[in-house]
Parts: C-alpha cells; structure tokens; sequence
C-alpha cells in the first residue's frame, strides 16, 4: 500500500522523485509497462517568468517522465519528448505539448503519444500552430520520441484545445478533444462551439481515421478523462473556467461514437462547486484493477508547484460513479 497525500482542497501538496526534487509534471498521465508505472506530464516552468506564474503555464523543456513499481517512490527517467533552441524548430521553446497522454500500439510495438501542440511562445490562439494536435512516437515507453508532426482532426475549421487519448480493449484508440470552431465558420457564439469530439485513430494510432463524432452531450466541456470498465464507457471533464476550477461532470455510454448520456457530478459534496480545487488529467488502472482519477490543482501563482490529486473511482452497482475526496488515499500498485 502506498499513501498519497492530497492534502485540504487549499493546499498544494508537493510529491517528490528519488533525488529529492519536486515532481514537475503536468496534466500527464500514468501507463503501465512490464510491471513499471511510469507517470509522465509537461514540465512547467518555475518563477520568475512573469508577474503572478504568467509564462510559468509553458514549457522550456518539454515532456517528463517518473518511474515507479509501488506508485510512492518514482525515479526521474529524464525527458521523453524535449524542447528545442532553434527558432526554426516546431519545438522551439517556449512552447506546450498540453495534456501529453502515451499508449502502448502493440501492432507497431511503439509507443505513442498525443497532445495538444502550442507552438512558441505558447500562447493558446487561432493562427496555425496554436492549436493542434501533436503527435510523437518511440520504442521504448522511456526513450527519446519522436516529433512526427502536427494535425487538426475532422477538418481545418475545428481548433484543438484540451484532449486525451483512450484505448479500447479491442486495440482501437481513440482521440477525444475539445473542439473549437473558428469564428469565420461560426461568427456568432452558437451550442457547439466548443464540443468534445472523439475521433478514431488509424490502426498504428499515429493519424486520425474520418470514424469520428461530435459527443453533443458534451458541449462546452474540457479536460476529458476516458475509461471503460466493463461495457461501460466513462469520460469525466469539467467547466471552460480556464485555470479556474469547477463542478466536474461525467458521462457513460456503451458505445465510443454515440448515446454519451449526462451523469452529473461525479464528486460527493462538492459544495463549493470546484471539483475539491481540481481539474482532470487522465484515469489510469493499477495492476490490481483499480482505476485511479488523477487530477490536477493549478497553482496559477508558481505553476511548478501544482499538485497531482489521485482519487480511486468508486463503482456503483448501477454503473455509476463516486469520488470522494481525501486527504490522502492509499494506493496499492
Ligand atoms: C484549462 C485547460 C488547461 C489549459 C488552461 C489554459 O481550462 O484545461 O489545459 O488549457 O485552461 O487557460
């Protein structure tokens, strides 16, 4: 068993590496391989970059990764996907590979991973390269990947804001994202506008397939989590509050392109309406079949010491969900 302290909804409780330094690793995720956890996220920039963490939301560096057998005690693998000095680089700093989620392709035998691609200096926007979807491939879970480029799925006119990946246990995957259409398309502000969007990734998972759909249940919703437990898939997001936590709300259905039915707040007593100060980042399973909400507590005034909350998702016996928050929950990897 291990203790993972989340600490009271106000404080950002730190975790640290074998070296005794702060885990960094933003709005990432955990995959499992070979007995090995290794959890992974955006390095975040420290102060002083800006006035109140402004520019500290970017990275310099680039993706990181932890490795752990007991999800306590995590090793710095170093960096996986890195940023470059070269003005002339999609991958010049600073910039951001928001959201970075990794799946194992087991036809290909590589790993893959996708994000949400700002080009520098990182600023969220409309201009080619400011919103996208980037996509990196490696051997190895921990080595150097790949930059193998960026897309917009479905077509030009949708922007890609907050995404995930998620795997079916038919070897499919999937990329679920926010959509944004641009204003030229849609000039007054119409229900879909921002949406979430899941597309079918192409049997390597390194391109979009035209299998998509546009989850209408899930209009103006970010930060998607997506997991399946039995017939059931689950996506948990939250509110378009920017940095600012709100409610979370989940939705299920049987099928990944249609009927995602609204399922409210997963949270108990959430009454301050801020998620317990979180927002999602990714569900993982432990080897025992666990699955674990890991969710973020932004730290907007050093965005380097944001916390990593990690809530057990609790299974009715009507297929719906609880989380509970605790101050520190025990894990057993
Ligand atoms: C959040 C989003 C983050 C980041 C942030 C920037 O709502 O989930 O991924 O994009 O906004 O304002």
């Amino acid at each position: 068993m291990s203790l993972i302290i989340n600490g009271s909804p106000e404080e950002y409780p730190q975790r640290f590496d074998t070296d005794g330094s702060v885990i960094n690793a933003s709005d990432g995720g955990v995959i499992l391989v070979d007995g090995v956890y290794h959890w992974y996220g955006l390095r975040l920039r420290p102060l002083p970059f800006g006035k109140n963490g402004s520019g500290g939301q970017v990275t310099d560096t680039g993706v990181v990764m932890y490795a752990s057998r007991d999800l306590r005690s995590w090793q710095y693998e170093g960096v996986i996907l890195a940023c470059d000095k070269d003005p002339q680089s999609p991958l010049c700093a600073p910039m951001r590979f928001e959201r970075p989620k990794i799946l194992y392709n087991k036809k290909t035998r590589k790993f893959v991973l996708w994000c949400h691609y700002v080009a520098c200096p990182g600023d969220h926007g409309f201009i080619p390269g400011s919103a996208e979807a980037g996509i990196a491939v490696c051997d190895t879970v921990n080595g150097s990947y790949r930059f193998i480029g960026t897309v917009r799925p479905i077509d030009e006119t949708g922007f890609v804001r907050d995404c995930t990946l998620f795997q079916d246990t038919d070897g499919s995957a999937y990329f679920i994202y926010d959509r944004q259409i641009s204003k030229a398309f849609n000039p007054v502000l119409q229900p879909f506008e921002r949406c979430l969007h899941i597309v079918k990734l192409s049997d390597d998972y390194t391109s979009c397939t035209d299998h998509w759909a546009r989850i209408d249940a899930a209009d103006a919703r970010e930060a998607p989590c997506v997991f399946k437990r039995g017939g059931l898939y689950y996506m948990i997001t939250s509110g378009l509050t920017g940095w600012e936590h709100n409610p979370a709300k989940y939705f299920v259905s049987d099928d990944t392109m249609r009927g995602w039915k609204p399922m409210g707040d997963p949270f108990v007593g959430d009454q301050n309406g801020t998620a317990f100060n979180t927002q999602g980042s990714y569900v993982f399973t432990t080897a025992r079949g666990e699955f674990i909400y890991m969710c973020e507590r932004h730290n907007t005034a050093n965005f380097e010491l944001c916390s990593s909350i990690w809530l057990p998702i609790c299974f009715e016996a009507d297929g719906r969900i609880t989380l509970n928050y605790q101050h520190s929950v025990e894990i057993t990897a």
